[in-house]
């Protein structure tokens, strides 16, 4: 392959969604049993499942299909593409954490990769232990880890947290340590997903200065990032994903302009990072949210009285699983502020008290009572009652004033908020 480091042929990989449940067994490689932790492990062993066999609502969806391309010793590569477009999963791959369906990738060289939060590290494993473990993964002799340890914890700042194990960890102390080993145990390609959306603004701009130097040695630098200033600022080349394709490979520039024209047509602006959207006590388990529109297409601007749907989807990763998860909605008007709020629990909705590792929860609202104007939204998950992660003001619609009573006029813009749809009557006459 001369210099090429990566050649990835016609792969594909196909999911089975099988009710909720997150289909594991065949495919799970050593690596994935390490880093899924002892405890779902164990409980795996102790009850084994008997619905797979025999499951008939199991839907086969290709999150990645028939992608072909290659990579080239140094190539600073950026994978862009919306949500849900397959990057995660072609890096799962390429890292040998998940098994394409089909076709093949070659790989020369020592692959180290920082993937979404929750997969790497093992929970019940100190920070000490992980970079061992890490180090050891990669092929790393423990006299090699050791020189590289003092470097890894200081780049990490989590000296304190040593012998802590890593469940106890802040999702931006676990994510600072993780990309530290990823960055640090000398890999020949550094494959690192989304890690700028968690993490605060300057361990975001240490960790683009790291891989800035580790592409300088001469390594092959892998980065999916919704933050296209990074994107253009690090990357040589760039693959653009649309619903598990390959839309572009080429130039950066170029593949940026496609993605921002093309991909977010009344969308987001990419800048737009969900960390900025949270508290600071929120643990950052929400991965997504989205207004929908009646054909279930993501949408901003309604037409009075419109079927809104809100989706909010969560991921536990490497916090326990949820038992009851809540989902809010919460309303603000630009000009009147907070107009209603709502949620799961106060409106009886009950989830079927399983664990949820990770769920979509959609709130469907018929007819939304909203005048024209422009709205935001808080999207609010709990457990029960407890908070865990709340975006504030990031999801936000417009309500277009239409005729919507046919007569020709619009509803006034001037009187407040709430949409009436009224039936009128005289009931005495003389
Ligand atoms: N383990 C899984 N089981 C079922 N579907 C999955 C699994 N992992 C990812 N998917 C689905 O595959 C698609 C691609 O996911 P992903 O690679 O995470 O996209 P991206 O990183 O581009 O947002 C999504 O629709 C996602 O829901
Ligand atoms: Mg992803």
């Amino acid at each position: 392959m001369s210099d090429t480091v990566i050649r990835v042929e016609h792969l594909s990989k196909k999911y089975i969604i099988a009710h909720q449940q997150k289909k594991k067994g065949s495919n799970q490689t050593l690596r994935e049993l390490i880093t899924d932790g002892v405890k779902s492990f164990s409980s795996k062993l102790l009850k084994p499942t008997k619905e797979n066999s025999l499951n008939p609502d199991r839907e086969e969806f290709w999150a990645l299909n028939d992608v072909s391309f290659e990579i080239k010793q140094g190539d600073r590569v950026g994978i862009i593409g919306r949500n849900g477009a397959g990057k995660s999963t072609l890096l799962k791959i390429l890292s040998r954490i998940t098994e394409p369906t089909n076709g093949r990738i070659v790989i020369k060289g020592r692959v180290a990769s920082l993937l979404e939060v929750g997969t790497g590290f093992h929970g019940e494993l100190t920070g000490r232990e992980n970079i061992y473990l890490n180090g050891a993964i990669l092929g790393m002799s423990k006299a090699e880890i050791k020189r590289k340890f003092d470097e890894i914890v200081a780049f990490a700042e989590v000296e304190k947290f040593l012998d802590t194990p890593v469940k106890r960890y802040s999702s931006g102390m676990y994510v600072r340590l993780a990309f530290a080993v990823a960055a640090h145990l000398e890999p020949e390609i550094l494959i690192v997903d989304e890690v700028l959306a968690v993490g605060d603004a300057q361990f975001q701009k240490k960790c683009l200065g790291r891989m800035e130097k580790v592409a300088e040695e001469g390594k092959t630098v892998i980065f999916v990032s919704h933050q296209m200033a990074a994107i253009s600022n690090l990357c040589s080349s760039c693959i653009m994903l649309k619903s598990g394709k390959l839309a572009f490979h080429g130039n950066t520039q170029y593949a940026i302009k496609r993605y921002l024209e093309v991909d977010h047509q009344n969308q987001q602006e990419p800048e737009k990072e969900l960390i900025n959207f949270r508290p600071s006590w929120a643990k950052p388990l929400i991965t997504s949210v989205r207004v929908l529109d009646s054909d279930n297409r993501e949408n901003s601007s309604f037409p009075l009285g419109a079927d809104i749907t809100f989706e909010m989807t969560f991921n536990s990763g490497n916090y326990p699983k949820l038992k009851t998860p809540v989902m809010g909605v919460v309303i603000h008007h630009e000009l009147f502020g907070t107009l209603t709020g709502v949620n799961t629990r106060m409106t009886g909705f009950e989830t079927n008290g399983k664990y949820y590792n990770s769920a979509t929860m959609l709130c469907r609202v018929k007819h939304i009572p909203l005048l024209q104007g422009n709205y935001t939204v808080d999207i609010w998950l709990g457990d029960g009652a407890i908070d865990i992660d709340t975006l504030t003001g990031y999801l936000s619609f417009r309500i277009e004033g239409t005729d919507i009573y046919g007569t020709g006029r619009t509803p006034f813009s001037n009187m407040g908020v709430i949409f009436l749809e009224p039936k009128w009557q005289i009931i005495s006459e003389s």
